[in-house]
């Protein structure tokens, strides 16, 4: 009997992982034995770091020692900028992200390639913003924690605590995400014994695609088409008659709401002091009710609700950082999972290599 195709590869299992678990009928994100609700509550980006790579949350010196790490690395790549030719006057931020990464050399040292692959992506992509622009790229400030420093040189002035605190909420909720296509690709091509950096560009390219991490950017852009709350549903009705996506909704595993909404939209809340919600905010959440009852009406059983990508526009928006800059900030955060990944994989050693069914003449 032959063997049915897994188009999609739904439900099939490609590695054991230690890493992160998602369950998608209870809606539960674990990343290395904690929920993703704790983390993003509780934890600063570099907390994420040590246990992402170390395996437990870094105690205070270990911390401090990541920090300075990342630091250092962020002025290296900062130096880089002159030599990385035009892969900043890429279009788009996701494609200068993939082409100035690939100017990085694998030093062979998973822990020095880790570190400077996490540096350089909120450099590299900071950079490409100013460029476009026409703003000089601001210099990494090694004082900084990494999120406090990403947006100093989106800005060029200091941050205020909450946006900072916003942020390594956000950089904490998306960090790792079970066997997503990027992370897929990545260990793919891990799989090959190929090098870390070759593995990372991989995984960006795979990031970029509307489907997985481009979504954040086009939800703002539909906040703004629909402008006024009165008008959400009449707006996604003639979307969805168009035959066009709702941004932000539904999920390959999910069968209820993301997890990591809740937390972003509690984040988004928070950064308002814990009292009202922006305008944004609001808007946000009658489009999200509504998107979700038309979904429900037109696939009924599917349970298509808020994904990550839902409450990352409101979130990382409110924090400071342009709509441009979205995909790239996931990939600032998703790249310490990519490579946890990469190193998992290589211990396993064994080759990712499926097969496909001819259907085409003999
Ligand atoms: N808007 C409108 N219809 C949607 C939808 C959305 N956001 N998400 C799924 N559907 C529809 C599909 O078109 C499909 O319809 P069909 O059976 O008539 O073909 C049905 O719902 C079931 O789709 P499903 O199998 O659940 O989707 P998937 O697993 O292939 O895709 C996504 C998952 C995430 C790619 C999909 O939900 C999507 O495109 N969402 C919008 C983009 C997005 O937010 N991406 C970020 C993901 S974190």
């Amino acid at each position: 009997m032959r063997t049915p195709t897994a188009s999609g590869l739904d439900d099939v299992v490609a590695a054991e992982t230690v890493l992160s678990d998602v369950d998608g009928e209870a809606g539960q994100l674990v990343i290395r034995g904690h929920t993703v609700e704790q983390l993003v509550a509780t934890s600063t980006f570099e907390d994420i770091v040590g246990l992402m790579w170390n395996g437990a949350m870094p105690g205070a010196s270990e911390r401090e020692a990541l920090r300075a790490s990342l630091a250092r690395a962020r002025q290296d790549a900062f130096r880089m900028l002159p030599s990385l030719g035009g892969g900043l006057d890429a279009p788009d931020a996701m494609s200068a992200l993939r082409t100035s990464v690939a100017h990085l050399w694998a030093t062979g040292d998973p822990r020095e390639d880790r570190i400077r692959l996490t540096a350089a992506i909120p450099v590299f992509g900071a950079a490409w913003h100013r460029a476009k622009a026409g703003q000089p790229a601001v210099k990494p400030d090694a004082t900084r924690t990494h999120a406090a420093d990403y947006l100093q040189m989106l800005s060029g002035s200091a941050p205020e605590a909450g946006q900072i605190a916003g942020l390594d909420a956000y950089l904490c909720c998306v960090v790792d995400h079970g066997m997503n296509a990027s992370t897929f690709v990545a260990r793919a091509v891990a799989s090959t014994g190929s090098d870390m950096v070759s593995a990372i560009v991989a995984a960006i390219g795979a990031l970029k695609g509307p489907l997985h991490g481009g979504a954040p950017g086009p939800v703002l852009d539909m906040l703004d088409a629909i402008g006024d709350p009165d008008r959400a549903r009449g707006w996604l009705e003639a979307e969805l008659a168009a035959g066009r996506r709702i941004m932000g909704m539904g999920h390959r595993i999910y069968r209820v709401r993301d997890p990591r909404a809740a937390a972003l939209e509690r984040a988004a809340a928070n950064l308002e002091h814990g009292s009202t919600a922006t305008d944004r905010l609001i808007m946000a959440r009658v489009v999200e009710r509504e998107a979700e009852r038309l979904l429900m009406e037109r696939h009924p059983g599917r349970n298509l609700r808020a994904n990550v990508e839902f409450y990352t526009a409101v979130l990382l928006e409110a924090v400071g950082v342009p709509r441009t800059l979205f995909s790239a900030t996931f990939a600032a955060s998703r790249v310490v999972g990519w490579c946890a990944h990469v190193d998992e994989q290589r211990q396993v050693g064994r080759l990712i290599r499926p097969k496909s069914r001819y259907v085409g003449p003999m």
